[in-house]
């Protein structure tokens, strides 16, 4: 039997790097041994990417992309098909739990510097599945044809009327009619099972790609490639396969029992991730009185609400926005900092990364909550810190007290 395998496998070899690639990429890529709770967070967002997918296929199955049967064949997948409760739940949850993952994923690289060099084009790559992520759950939220689904789209989508010039007809042209419609949904489910998300499982390889080209980081920021044995291998490394993988799958049971328990006893989170108005079919003709997108969108929609209109455009709100999430990009060029690590970065790094994610979760709160005169105050100031902490990056290294930087990692 033994034999077999091994000379199937070296049929296959002959024909394809499969074990090459197996070397390459798990069983001889040397991972830092220092990896800590911090490092769980890709693995678990490739495991929802998987389970968007899979579920995604199944829901496919049974829904219609029509404005007449759209809310109803999610009602007959609930209801009617066998497990269809299971496939959905788990599926609006996933939604949430890759938000959930990607910001922890983000939050992560922000602490050890992930994003500086040699790793700016991984940290780009990333910032792409972070775009293509927004877009794909905002097609998503259309395909259920709530009324959250039904009047969010219809705000979004009218953001782009604040284009100067040419912004009524890119509306239009974006939702194919002059009002959300049969048409839009029928062109946002495409987007959402077929285009975006190819995009994104192409955009994951090409991270996965540049990851193994340079080496990870870990929680020192020490590159370990600079200390190697006399057999090549990195000192501070080990392979990948098994010691890692077996690490995820801790991550992964415990992530499962999280996630199951949502899907199980708490699928709607109190109106987090699935929202009330949203069990009642679209209605054109009714507006419902507060409009507000789900959790991992409302620091963003917090900052378009905050800037003031000018001459009555929103525009200057729907760039603030814009920029809010292309600033991302410049990180690595931002900011210019050396030591990698916040464990060797002076108090001031600490104080801002601290402030900028009590800031973000403020933003959070607000975006969803209809706006007063206190809250806009409020999401005014958190507008202004969430680019004062990226400009302030640029400018703290100069006086920055940093700690000396160990040779080789400390776990
Ligand atoms: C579908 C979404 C994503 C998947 C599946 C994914 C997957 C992964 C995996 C498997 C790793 C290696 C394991 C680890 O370091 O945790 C990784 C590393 C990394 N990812 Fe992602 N990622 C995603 C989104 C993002 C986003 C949105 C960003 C940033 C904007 C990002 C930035 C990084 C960085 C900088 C590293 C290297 C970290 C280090 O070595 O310290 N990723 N990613």
């Amino acid at each position: 039997m033994n034999n077999m395998m091994t000379q199937l496998l070296g049929w296959v070899d002959a024909r394809f790097p499969l074990t090459k690639m197996w070397k390459e990429h798990l069983s001889e890529y040397y991972a830092p041994k220092n990896f800590n709770f911090w490092y769980f967070f890709g693995s678990l967002a490739m495991l929802v990417l998987v389970i968007q997918i899979v579920t995604g296929i199944f829901l496919t199955m049974s829904y219609k992309p029509d404005g007449a049967l759209a809310f109803g064949s999610v009602e007959f997948i609930m209801r009617d098909v066998n497990w269809g409760w299971v496939i959905r739940y788990a599926h609006s949850t996933g939604a949430s739990a890759f938000f959930a993952v990607v910001y922890l994923h983000m939050f992560r690289g922000l602490m050890y510097g992930s994003y500086k060099a040699p790793r700016e084009l991984l940290w780009i790559f990333g910032c792409l599945i972070y775009l293509a992520l927004m877009a794909e759950a905002f097609f998503g939220y259309l395909l259920p044809w709530g009324q959250m689904s039904y009047w969010g789209a219809q705000v979004i989508v009218n953001l782009f009327g604040a284009v100067p010039f040419v912004g009524e007809e890119l509306s239009i042209w974006i939702r194919g009619d002059y009002v959300v419609s049969d048409a839009t949904l029928n062109r946002f489910f495409a987007f959402h099972v077929i285009a975006v998300p190819l995009v994104l499982v192409g955009l994951v390889v090409a991270h996965i790609i540049a990851l193994h080209e340079v080496g990870s980081n870990n929680p020192d920021g020490i590159e370990i490639k600079k200390n190697k044995g006399p057999d090549g291998k990195p000192l501070d490394g080990i392979p990948f396969h098994p010691y890692y993988t077996v690490k995820d799958i801790v991550g992964v049971v415990v992530f499962l029992m999280i996630f199951f328990a949502i899907v199980f006893f708490a699928p709607e989170m109190g109106g987090f991730f699935l929202e009330h108005p949203n069990f009642e079919p679209a209605d054109p003709l009714k507006t419902p009185a507060h409009i507000a997108p789900v959790w991992y969108f409302t620091p963003f929609y917090a900052i378009l609400r905050a800037v003031p209109s000018i001459a009555g455009s929103a525009f200057p709100g729907v760039l603030a926005m814009g920029a809010a999430v292309v600033i991302l990009f410049f990180l690595p060029w931002l900011d210019r900092q050396p030591v990698k690590s916040i464990r060797y970065r002076g108090l001031c790094f600490k104080v801002l990364l601290f402030l900028f994610v009590a800031d973000f979760i403020m933003l959070g709160y607000l975006g969803m909550k209809p706006t007063t005169d206190l809250f806009k105050l409020l999401a005014q100031i958190g507008t202004i810190y969430y680019f004062v902490f990226f400009i302030a990056l640029a400018i703290i290294p100069k006086f920055e007290k940093t700690k000396p930087v160990p040779e080789r990692v400390t776990e």
